[in-house]
């Protein structure tokens, strides 16, 4: 079992900041990353659509052999977490926007949360929320319109930019010390979000924390990867697999990305 892949999957390409995280802790292990791109957005599908898509996902992803599944994907988390663990004996690891970081270092006790419309409206984040909280406010912006454009490569464009600024508005006039990036593909942003943020407002994603509790996860269970040898880092979309080439351009010598239906 040891030498069996870490699963991940998303909605899409944005999964792939979290493979990068987890593949920099862990550089020997094999990997396994499904982009569900042809079913992205998820934000905007019922809870029982996420679960659906959720359990295809982790199915096919278990009879790839994986020892521990990586949800990378706020939404897929926030509304299915519970559900596959009751459906499945894999150790699952899941992502949430970080909210109580931001909370905890936040001066101004503002905060923004920039997330889909499915993270923000499930009990998860909710209760996460509210539990950390309490003195805080928080400026919650659904990021309408972005998923489709990242999922496109379309990271730099002025129509991105505009969303943005349109996005960050209610947030800074909140006067938000903290952007939290409630969606595994906002990672991407980072560059444009940095152009339009004054320099105190520190943007968190929870990419490494996600990768420390997968390190955590496989030695706590005894799966860590025996040899320390060239790992097999495979990438599976069902969509064109042009944008995922992109992300992943640094990583093109040493990956396999093939395109099939799932
Ligand atoms: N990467 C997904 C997330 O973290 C995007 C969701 C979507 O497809 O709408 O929420």
């Amino acid at each position: 079992m040891n030498n069996n892949p870490i699963g991940l999957f998303d909605s899409g390409v944005g999964g792939t900041s979290i493979w990068k995280e987890i593949h920099q802790l862990l550089p020997y292990e094999n990997t396994i990353y499904l982009a569900d791109s042809l079913n992205a957005p998820y934000g905007y599908k019922s809870r029982e659509e996420i679960i659906s898509l959720s359990v295809k996902n982790t199915e096919l992803l278990l009879k790839k052999g994986c020892k521990v599944i990586v949800v990378a994907c706020n939404t897929a988390t926030t509304n299915t977490i519970s559900v596959l663990r009751e459906r499945f004996r894999v150790p699952f690891i899941g992502i949430e926007p970080a909210i109580k970081p931001a909370a905890l270092q936040s001066k101004s006790k503002s905060i923004g949360i920039l997330a889909t419309k499915g993270t923000l409206n499930s009990e998860l984040f909710s209760l996460a929320t509210e539990e950390f909280t309490k003195d805080i406010m928080i400026t919650e912006v659904i990021g309408e319109g972005l998923v489709p454009l990242i999922e496109k490569g379309d990271l730099l464009s002025s129509e991105i930019s505009s969303l943005l600024e349109k996005f960050l508005k209610p947030m800074l006039a909140n006067n938000i010390d903290h952007l939290v990036l409630g969606c595994s593909h906002y990672p991407y942003l980072i560059p444009q979000l940095t152009k339009l943020l004054p320099n105190n407002i520190k943007i968190i994603d929870s990419g490494e924390a996600v990768a420390r509790q997968t390190k955590s996860i496989i030695l706590k269970n005894k799966l860590q990867k025996k040899a320390n040898n060239q790992p097999d880092l495979q990438f599976i979309t069902n969509s064109s697999d042009t944008t995922l080439k992109l992300l992943l351009k640094e990583y093109l010598e040493k990956i396999y990305i093939e395109t099939r239906k799932f």
